[in-house]
């Protein structure tokens, strides 16, 4: 039995002639990592408003735990999203008491959930002290009080530095292996790429894709290849039933495989035609640009 968490139907907010989303249906089960991902204005915000009840959606509907919203399945659910709603003169813990009265639930959970994000020896600091990174992390330590089985994250490394970002991303990793229910929004694919198993990709609200990162990957293969005689390596390949297209790039030939088809298996038909491959390797910068190419195509279709 598929252990389905959220299901939305034909989702859709209108903000006067913008639509912000568009009809979206959305399906995460237990235990994804699912990644909302667009670019700026694509609706990721908004769509995450509605499923948390904070924005009241124009058509459609959504179900959390196989039920209609409701307060009750509302207190499954951990979020980022109306954060910061911290105040500044106010230390760490001091900040969680706040939101654990709101939430109703007891004081118990605050020292476990700020040793958790590795905030616990700064806890007597104001909250104006903290570096944007740890307010990031109180942000998510606030999101685990009451111990929900889902947790919903907006750009949460937004504006951190590489180290900042690494260890958000490395919480967030984490807090999965927990068994927790993750959905969170970026504009980043390569943050998608670490750490989400599962992705939608928006666009002006619509859905692009909807699937597991490995088969996004694996629907855009580019690897690059270097080798003697870069010349006759392009005449055969070209032949290979695996050849999509290339291009020449640095001395090398980065060539687009078609589905199913995987970079040994090009080094065997190579290596079958007497042609020695001495450098491969899998374009990280392939999936980017399946990406932007696939916010392109959207882009087209609407002009
Ligand atoms: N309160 C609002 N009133 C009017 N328009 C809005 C409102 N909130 C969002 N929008 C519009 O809806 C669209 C989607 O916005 P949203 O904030 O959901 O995008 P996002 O994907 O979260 O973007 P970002 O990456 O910048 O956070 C945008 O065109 C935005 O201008
Ligand atoms: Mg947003």
């Amino acid at each position: 039995m598929t252990d389905i968490i959220l299901n939305t139907f034909g989702l859709v907010k209108q903000y006067g002639r913008i639509t912000a989303v568009d009809s979206l249906d959305l399906s995460v089960c237990r235990g994804e990592v699912h990644g909302i991902l667009g670019p700026n204005g694509s609706g990721k915000t908004t769509t995450l408003g509605i499923l948390l009840g904070v924005i009241k959606q124009g058509n459609g509907s959504f179900t959390w735990f196989d039920s209609e919203p409701s307060a009750l399945n509302r207190r499954r659910i951990g979020s980022t999203l109306e954060m910061p709603l911290f105040y500044p003169y106010l230390n760490g813990v001091d900040n969680l008491k706040i939101v654990s009265d709101i939430r109703g639930c007891g004081y118990d959970a605050i020292d476990p959930v700020l040793k958790r994000v590795g905030l616990y020896d700064r806890r007597t600091s104001r909250f104006k002290t903290y570096s944007l990174g740890m307010k990031q992390r109180l942000a998510i330590a606030a999101a685990l009080l009451g111990n929900p089985e889902v947790l919903i994250f907006d750009e949460p490394t937004n504006g951190l530095d590489p180290q900042g970002i690494a260890e958000i991303r490395q919480l967030i990793i984490s807090i999965a292996h927990e068994g927790k229910t993750i959905i969170m929004a970026s504009h980043l694919l390569d943050e998608v790429q670490k750490t989400c198993s599962h992705v939608t990709v928006l666009s002006k609200g619509k859905r692009l894709y909807s699937g597991k990162v490995s088969e996004f990957i694996r629907n855009d293969l580019t690897v690059e290849v270097g080798c003697d005689n870069l010349d006759s390596m392009i005449q055969e390949v070209s032949a290979w039933p695996g050849y999509d297209h290339h291009e020449i790039s640095g001395g090398m030939v980065l060539i687009k495989l078609k589905e199913g088809y995987n970079p040994g298996m090009l080094n065997a038909f190579a290596f079958s035609k007497h042609i020695v491959i001495q450098h491969l390797s899998i374009r990280n910068g392939s999936l980017e640009k399946h990406f932007l190419e696939l916010l392109n195509e959207n882009h087209e279709i609407n002009h």
